[in-house]
């Protein structure tokens, strides 16, 4: 059963069902987990966020009534009232700040790191992956402390550093998307790994035809889509590759219609990897800032690739937005009150408080009347806690339930699965 408690009344052993706060300000990057250490407990007592909701169904339940407090015979010198407010109000924000900077150290040597890794690559050198791993481990643990800083940090890239930081991208997204998912610690390490060597096929092309702005001639469209079988060629030879970063380099640009490179192979032909890549690969390319083109937002981005027919495992899709953790139009939220909605709109700069339709009672397990709700806290609305998968919550039903919502009808469904199975 799910239950909403101060983060003060927070146990070791409890399990954290989600936390009421933005994506922006959630300090892990997981949404739900059991509270197993000591440092994790200390981090969301800091992180200045008020409310959890765990599943007793999961993990410890709630505590018993505390024994009456005894006199403290040492009491702590009194703080203004007006000191802890204004320090409570700029912790969140102050974090922020301090993850960003860390984040941009992190990138910077990432990139620096990757380059070299392409020189050598172009001489003809193995990749190392003694060199990987760390670089692997350092992304992977910003992620950890702010899973969107690394990611927005990645988005700008000139033209002598795109490839370089597309990998560093690729790999956070890879992780990010693979935490989501729930994948075992070790396979999301290498889904890091296979980001960051996807594209070392890439030394092998020449500069003209990889930063060519126009239409690229048959020629040149055969040179670049060799990339993906260039670098399985220079990873086989590495030592310590692991099947994983082989399979996405080959196949990052397959489609699950069979219409993609180099291979041709279909959904089912496809690993999870290599969809996971796929997807990865195309949303840090389109969201990337260029010097011929405009990126599209994160928001637009993802509603093009959801309309876009034949090339993305629809699943994956819908978890690396859950992932993202924007909210494109059509996608299924869960706000502070534990009422789940689909977007309405999400456009500009409200593409983290978008207006809402909400139809679904997460602790009640039961609908609730279609409304339309604003989700920005300054105009007094129910914040977004994060992204949802309609699919886990209602199963098949869901593509026409999200038709009936879209037309602003009270949806024909099934109830959700139960709180058990979905939180
Ligand atoms: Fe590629
Ligand atoms: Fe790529």
């Amino acid at each position: 059963m799910l239950h909403r408690i101060p983060v003060r009344d927070l146990r070791l052993g409890m399990y954290i069902s989600s936390v009421d706060c933005s994506w922006l300000d959630n300090p892990f990057w997981r949404s739900r987990f059991l509270l197993k250490t000591q440092a994790d407990l200390e981090r969301l007592r800091r992180s200045g966020i008020a409310m959890v909701t765990i599943d007793d169904d999961r993990g410890i339940g709630l505590a018993p009534p505390p024994a009456p407090a005894l006199p403290n015979p040492f009491p702590a010198q009194a703080e203004s009232p007006a000191l802890v407010v204004e320090r409570r109000a700029n912790r969140p924000r102050r974090r922020r700040i301090d993850e960003l900077e860390r984040a941009r150290e992190t990138v910077e040597r990432s990139k620096e790191a990757v380059q070299r890794m392409f020189n050598d690559a172009r001489l003809g050198h193995a990749v190392q992956m003694t060199e990987v791993a760390p670089l692997v481990e350092e992304i992977a643990a910003s992620i950890e402390r702010d899973r969107s800083a690394i990611i927005n940090v990645t988005r700008l890239k000139d033209k002598n550093e795109y490839t370089y930081l597309h990998s560093v991208a690729v790999c956070a997204l890879m992780m990010n998307l693979a935490r989501q998912l729930g994948l075992p610690e070790g396979e999301v390490q290498q889904a890091g790994v296979a980001g960051l060597l996807h594209d070392i096929g890439k030394m092998a092309t020449p500069i003209e035809v990889l930063e060519k702005p126009g239409k690229l001639d048959a020629e040149e469209r055969r040179i670049i889509e060799d990339h993906p079988s260039a670098g399985h060629r220079l990873l086989k030879d590495s030592p310590d590759v692991s099947a994983i970063a082989l399979d996405v380099c080959l196949h990052h640009h397959e489609r699950i219609d069979g219409r993609g490179y180099p291979e041709g192979l279909t959904e089912a032909e496809l690993s999870v990897h290599a969809r996971m890549g796929a997807i990865c690969d195309v949303y840090d390319a389109i969201t990337s800032h260029r010097p011929y083109k405009d990126p599209w937002t994160p928001a637009e981005a993802l509603s093009k690739m959801l309309s876009w027919e034949g090339h993305f495992d629809r699943r994956l899709l819908t978890a690396f937005v859950a992932s993202i953790g924007i909210f494109p139009t059509g996608g299924l939220v869960r706000l502070h009150s534990n009422r789940l909605g689909i977007v309405l709109t999400s456009e500009g700069e409200r593409w983290t408080t978008p207006t809402v339709r909400v139809f679904h009672d997460v602790v009640a397990g039961a609908a609730v009347a279609v409304e339309d709700v604003a989700t920005h806290n300054a105009e007094g609305g129910d914040p977004i806690i994060r992204g949802e998968q309609g699919e886990t919550w209602f199963g098949d039903a869901w593509p026409r339930m999200l038709d009936d919502l879209m037309a602003g009808r009270a949806p024909h469904a099934p109830l959700a699965r139960g709180v058990e199975q979905a939180a």
